[in-house]
């Protein structure tokens, strides 16, 4: 038995919602036929495998922070906050150039955001939706009252353009969602896991430390190689295909919804036919609106749910209020589900 007096804990838990979204992407239209001058395929190639019809590449001088920041403001203004008044920031990235210090103090300090909790995670594809649970369940306990979920990515700099299986598929952007305290439950129960098995089947090529021989070098005998991102597509696609949908239908059974309640289906933006196989296992009713985003973004990693999600919202495709199933997975291999109430 404890001696020490019963420590103070919330004894009531309260609700959450995202109560703005935000999106950047960068201004560089990278089309189908400049990825074709470093790799042999085509357009058609490109198009039919993936419904990639072109992305979006940062500057040079561009950074996460950059467009992380963007985002960020554009989510904050339409939550109707000010900086000021976030509390914790999650950045969900696996491009943030520097090992340490984090990304998310970095942005909070650009973004004028006094001393709020700032922390990174490192769950790729899969990172907002595992931000967006953390959130959820920090403004729920009361460890939070306004938190800032943010999903970036320059993957253009991890990209191997000579790589044909993956120089095609990556691009770069930012989404960003404030999380804060509602009078309804505005996010579902998160599914989520993790494959360690299948660490493999998207990875970066060498370790940093690896580059240190090379480096050392003073000869300049041992290769130096940058650590690109590669990936087994076909393992990942299967996996995505088989195992994805039943991860979805489980979000929306813990949500207590049918998926006739769905306004949208936000599935993290990978291959346009891996989302066609999920809307068809899921059978979803035919007016559940799909986000088709990749076909001018290109598969944003972290970044893809909410710029998905936004781009829904800014072109009128479903409304403010209506519920979304939003799915991230990716390299790890993880993965993360839960119903929203979009903004
Ligand atoms: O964001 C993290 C999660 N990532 C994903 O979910 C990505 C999942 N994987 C994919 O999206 C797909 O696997 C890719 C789009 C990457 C590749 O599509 P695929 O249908 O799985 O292609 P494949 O690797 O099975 O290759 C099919 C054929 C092969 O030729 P043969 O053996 O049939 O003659 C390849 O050599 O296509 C060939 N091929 C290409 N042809 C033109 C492979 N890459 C290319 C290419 N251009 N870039």
């Amino acid at each position: 038995m404890s001696t020490h007096p019963a420590l103070s804990a919330p004894t009531t838990l309260r609700h959450a919602r995202i109560l703005g979204l935000g999106g950047y992407r960068p201004e560089r239209v990278v089309s189908n036929e400049e990825i074709c001058q470093f790799i042999d395929s085509s357009d058609e190639w490109i198009q039919q495998r993936s419904g990639i019809v072109t992305r979006r590449f940062a500057r040079e001088d561009e950074t996460v922070i950059d467009m992380a920041e963007a985002a960020s403001r554009q989510a904050l203004e339409r939550a109707g906050l000010e900086p000021g008044q976030v509390d914790a920031i999650i950045v969900a990235t696996v491009t943030y150039p520097f090992q340490t210090p984090a990304a998310a103090p970095v942005l909070a300090h650009r973004l004028g955001v006094e001393d709020p909790a700032a922390y990174d995670i490192s769950a790729a594809c899969a990172g907002y939706c595992y931000g967006i649970a953390q959130a959820n369940d920090m403004v729920r306990a009361g460890s939070a009252d306004t938190v800032l979920v943010v999903g970036v990515e320059k993957l253009s700099d991890f990209t191997d353009k000579h790589d044909r299986g993956s120089a095609f598929i990556f691009g770069d952007g930012a989404g960003a969602a404030v999380v804060g305290v509602s009078d309804r439950p505005g996010i579902g129960p998160t599914i989520w896991g993790s494959l360690g098995e299948r660490a493999d089947a998207i990875t970066q090529r060498e370790a940093w430390t690896d580059l240190r021989p090379a480096m050392e070098d003073a000869s300049r005998t041992t290769a130096l190689e940058w650590p690109s991102f590669t990936m087994q597509g076909q393992t990942v696609f299967r996996w995505a295909v088989f195992s994805m949908a039943p991860v979805a239908r489980r979000a929306v059974e813990a949500a207590g919804i049918t998926p006739s309640d769905l306004a949208a289906f936000v599935p993290h933006q990978a291959n346009m036919r891996i989302t066609d196989a999920m809307v068809k296992a899921l059978d979803l009713p035919e007016d559940v609106a799909v986000a088709r985003d990749i076909a001018e973004t290109g598969n944003t990693s972290a970044a893809s749910v909410p710029l998905a999600m936004s781009r829904m919202l800014d072109e009128g495709e479903v409304g403010s209020g209506g519920l979304a199933l939003q799915i991230g997975f990716g390299a790890g291999l993880v993965y993360a589900a839960q119903v929203v109430e979009m903004p």
